[in-house]
């Protein structure tokens, strides 16, 4: 964020800044969901939906998990949200008291254990690392004493790190043996690069699943996500949906259900986005930044720049105001070893990413 401002302040004083921080799609949301969300404007009251959503947008996302990934799950069990982010919220307050012992994976979204700080939970870091291709494994679990949860994000942000089919059923197998609770954050699912993304819901659907519109979908400031939850969750994570937010916003849910049907669209973003990730792949290493993280999905490459410095933020603040190249230091993803790591965002467009990258070989070369 203090990069992303110091980027915007530099534009405001008419220098150009080439984009390699922002953790969000440069694109509008897909023309049909705009175009639902105008009738609405004009046809509907635009009342409150049901805490949970709006009945239609639930059905349609249920729907979504057997056209996609073969899975049913009974729309019931679907509970709309204020963005990916209201869904953790939900979840975290729903499935951990005061006091609970709750993994989060390190590097990671600071925001969960911003989250569980905030709900007086203890934030236990698992840590992962290059050396184990930034995979989750059971012996990282095992170091990490008594849990009563584990969040996890796959692909991860800032890693693009994806838990395949077999990494998922150890993880959850690791967790009902232990009787922890698990919550798989999949809001980058649809922007994958191999082999698509299987949903945790498939190996169990005790998981709780978090996921939202702002990605794949490109919607961030519509603010509107959803989290699939065991029935027995569905009344506890109503009541407090109810109390914190009322319901999601009524536009943002029609737009939304329209936005699911637009998958060319939306494709020809992830396209963009495997162009760009080709770019910072093949010409970082050639100029010696070639500790990078998989970047399987999700727009993000994870880069040791250890070489570099021993402050990354203060190489971040030199690549902006000497290149005028924004990239994201890794100490927000990880407060103990993140000064010798960057996250480029290749979300950006293909302009932002070649002028940035021949910027940084004018100063590092190239072999
Ligand atoms: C892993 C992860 N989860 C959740 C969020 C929050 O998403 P939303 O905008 O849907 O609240 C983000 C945003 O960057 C994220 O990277």
């Amino acid at each position: 964020m203090a990069v992303m401002g110091m980027a915007a302040e530099r534009a405001a004083h008419g220098a150009d800044v080439f984009h390699l921080e922002v953790g969000e799609p440069p694109t509008p949301a897909p023309s049909a969901a705009i175009a639902a969300a105008r009738e609405a404007i004009e046809r509907d009251r635009l009342g409150y939906t049901p805490a949970t959503g709006d009945p239609g947008l639930r059905r349609r996302i249920a729907r979504h998990y057997l056209d996609v990934y073969g899975t049913h799950v009974d729309p019931s069990r679907v509970i709309v949200t204020l963005g990916g982010s209201g869904a953790c919220i939900l979840a975290f307050l729903a499935c951990f008291d005061e006091g609970a012992r709750v993994g989060v994976i390190v590097p990671g979204y600071p925001c969960y254990r911003n989250m569980l700080t905030a709900f007086g939970v203890n934030v236990i870091p698992v840590r992962v690392d290059a050396g184990a291709h930034w995979l989750l494994s059971e012996e990282t679990l095992e170091g990490s004493g008594d849990l009563d949860g584990l969040v996890v994000a796959s692909p991860s942000n800032p890693t693009g790190t994806m838990l395949g089919r077999e990494d998922l059923e150890a993880v959850s197998a690791w967790c009902e043996a232990q009787d922890v609770r698990l919550i798989v954050d999949e809001i980058y699912h649809g922007i994958v690069y191999g082999e698509p993304a299987g949903t945790a819901l498939a190996v169990d659907d005790e998981i709780v699943v978090v996921n939202s519109f702002s990605k794949y979908y490109s919607m961030t400031g519509w603010r509107v996500g959803w989290m699939v939850v065991p029935e027995y969750l569905v009344d506890p994570i109503e009541r407090l949906a109810q109390n914190l937010f009322v319901a999601p916003s009524t536009l943002a849910q029609r737009a939304a259900e329209k936005a699911m049907d637009c998958t060319a669209e939306l494709d020809a973003h992830v396209e963009r986005y495997r162009g760009n990730r080709e770019l910072l792949l093949d010409r970082l290493p050639r100029m010696g930044i070639t500790d990078l993280s998989p970047a399987d999905g999700a727009f993000f490459v994870y880069a040791d720049v250890g070489h570099l410095t021993d402050d990354s933020y203060v190489l971040c603040r030199s690549w902006l105001d000497d290149l005028g190249v924004a990239v994201t230091p890794g100490i927000d993803f990880d407060p103990e070893h993140g000064r010798s790591s960057v996250r480029f965002s290749f979300a950006g467009t293909r302009l932002d990413v070649e002028v940035a990258l021949e910027r940084l070989e004018g100063r590092y070369g190239t072999s």
